[in-house]
């Protein structure tokens, strides 16, 4: 068991993707600390992960906080050291998506897709790294997107918030290295959790027609990919052919995807016209 004894945090490990992992880590014997702002769906997380301790000693603990608020996670994260010690993962998957075209979203949109995406991991970094730099290891798993890795028609204020962790992760790596701090970076491809089928109801109809052409993961299929990868010692995750290959090669594709996706744009303006 890879993980037993160990502890990992998990922001966003209320629901989707973070929870996928935490249960995956549950059944390697990990500790846990889930924090998200819902305390009724942690609570519900909490029972649901309990049922797969494979060790009657292990701990499933719950904090709420927001993660775009530096006290608040800097407090949860804090609480859960000193609660579960200091932990061999912190997954940064709290995350929120809101498409739209730029001309008719607010600026609060685009202010607090980047708060919660891009500040709320880094305030949870920073909060969880003077633990990891006494104990010299540690894995920073940073949940970025697909929308990290190209601009996505609609997604004006979700793709700048997961280009921005790829730049911190691609940045922060080489410093931490010498620490034995991992900076691992993941782009996960179209999942199937609430946030998306929140996204679907709001998406732009051009955009709809771009992301129906990828296939939809399950949760648990892109948790066992962060695993995977975090044990290979991968220092980026893109599941799947798609995302590995515009992981490797973006900017080569990029005219040839911009090409593609201007046919599809514009055959959603005819359908909807
Ligand atoms: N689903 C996809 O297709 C997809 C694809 C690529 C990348 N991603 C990324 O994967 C991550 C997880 O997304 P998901 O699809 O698993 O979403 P999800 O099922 O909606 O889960 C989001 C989690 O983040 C928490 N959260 C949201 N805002 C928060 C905040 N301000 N403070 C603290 N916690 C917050 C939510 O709990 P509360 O609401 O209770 O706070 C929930 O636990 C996100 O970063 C997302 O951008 C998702």
């Amino acid at each position: 068991m890879r993980y037993l004894n160990q502890h990992a945090i998990i922001t966003g490990g209320s629901s989707g993707i973070g929870k996928a992992t935490a249960k995956l880590l549950a059944q390697q014997g990990a500790n846990l600390s889930l924090i998200a702002r819902d305390r009724h769906k942690l609570e519900q997380a909490q029972e649901e992960i309990a049922t797969l301790k494979v060790d009657s000693n292990q701990k499933i603990s719950i904090l709420a906080a927001n993660v775009a608020n530096q006290q608040e996670i800097e407090t949860a994260i804090q609480k859960a050291i000193a609660e579960l010690g200091t932990p061999e993962l912190l997954i940064t998957s709290a995350g929120m998506a809101h498409p739209g075209y730029f001309t008719e979203m607010p600026l609060e949109v685009f202010e607090q897709t980047m708060a919660v995406n891009y500040f709320g991991s880094l305030y949870s970094i920073k909060a969880v790294l003077p633990a990891m730099e006494q104990q010299q290891r540690g894995n920073l798993v940073l949940i970025s997107s697909g929308a990290g890795l190209i601009g996505i028609y609609g997604y004006t204020a979700y793709c700048p918030a997961k280009f921005a962790l790829r730049g911190l992760a691609e940045s922060l790596r080489g410093e931490l290295k010498p620490k034995g701090i991992k900076v691992i970076i993941v782009y996960p491809p179209d999942t199937d959790t609430p946030q998306l089928a929140a996204e679907n109801k709001i998406k732009p109809p051009e955009t709809k027609l771009i992301t129906a052409t990828a296939k939809t993961w399950t949760a648990d299929a892109v948790a066992q990919q962060i695993l995977q990868g975090v044990t290979q010692g991968s220092l980026a995750i893109a599941p799947g052919t798609e995302l590995t290959i515009l992981n490797r090669f973006h900017s080569l594709l990029a005219p040839l995807l911009d090409w593609y996706f201007d046919r599809i744009i514009k055959q959603a303006k005819k359908i909807n016209n």
